[in-house]
């Protein structure tokens, strides 16, 4: 399937392997094309086997591998969402990827709508844990080997780099909220009710990746570490529609703390 061939041909131009895979939500894709990323090998997924073309014009992903804060790194700009109609399989290829290089850990970043009210627009928020609502999993078929066919996922997210991002963000005299985020297919954004029901449920955060990722990752026997960027407060919490410009500009304004939390976070980072 897509992983092998792709990652032969990763394999061939990876200039080592990296410790860590960083993938890059919205507000942190500057760092692709950091001065530390310039200097590393970039690799656009259109030269990876069984990677689709991007569907927007200058939107390619590609992935950077770099020595970032000290560390063997890859940058993952750009990610395939299930709610484009890709399938689940290429969805999670990168993490099979990370996982076959010989990466320890991955960090997975994204935008999300905040469903606790105690939080705000703009914060960052480290995942304590999720709820998979994505009405699949990627696991399902063959079981992809040396994987166990029924992974323990009680410690998603890893404790020991919950707790250094804590300790990064009280150092960086940020405020880092810790809760569960809930993942589903979007695209649509939810509905008041919606959101009511999954604050029942015990929900923090929603969004629309992450979550297969995450699992895989686990998989793959990598430790998983997950900030989400609270974009907006999700529907029918606040009178107005939801817009995925807000969703943007929020983001954009969250950029430099984010950056300045991820760097923080890779800096002497124990794997
Ligand atoms: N819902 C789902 N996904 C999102 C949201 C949201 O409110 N904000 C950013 N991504």
């Amino acid at each position: 399937m897509t992983a092998s061939a792709a990652l032969q041909a990763l394999q061939a131009r990876a200039p080592f392997v990296p410790d860590l895979a960083i993938v890059l939500g919205s507000g942190l894709g500057a760092l692709a094309d950091s001065a530390e990323a310039r200097a590393g090998v970039s690799i656009p997924f259109t030269d990876l086997p069984g990677f689709p073309a991007p569907t927007v014009a200058g939107h390619g992903g590609k992935l950077v591998f770099c020595e970032f804060e000290g560390r063997k790194v890859v940058l993952q700009a750009g990610r395939f969402h299930f709610y484009e109609g890709h399938p689940m399989s290429l969805v999670v290829t990168p993490m099979r990827l990370y996982g076959r290089l010989g990466a320890k850990a991955v960090l997975l970043t994204n935008a999300a709508g905040a469903l606790n009210p105690e939080f705000g627009v703009g914060e960052l928020m480290a995942l304590t844990d999720h709820i998979n609502l994505f009405g699949t999993n990627p696991l399902i078929g063959p079981n992809v080997e040396p994987g166990p066919r029924f992974p323990d996922m009680t410690a998603v997210y890893d404790p020991a780099f919950r707790q250094r991002l804590a300790a990064c963000a009280a150092g960086l005299g940020q405020t880092l909220r810790q809760g569960v985020y809930l993942g589903l297919t979007g695209p649509s954004y939810e509905t008041p009710a919606e959101i009511r029901a999954f604050r029942v449920l015990g929900a923090d955060a929603v969004g629309m990746s992450t979550v297969p990722e995450a699992i895989v990752a686990r998989h793959e026997g990598m430790r998983v570490a997950g900030i989400s960027c609270l974009c907006n407060m999700a529907a029918g919490i606040l009178p107005q529609a939801l817009t995925h410009q807000e969703v943007l500009e929020a983001g954009a304004a969250a950029a430099g703390r984010f950056e300045a939390l991820v760097r923080a976070f890779v800096r002497d980072l124990q794997l």
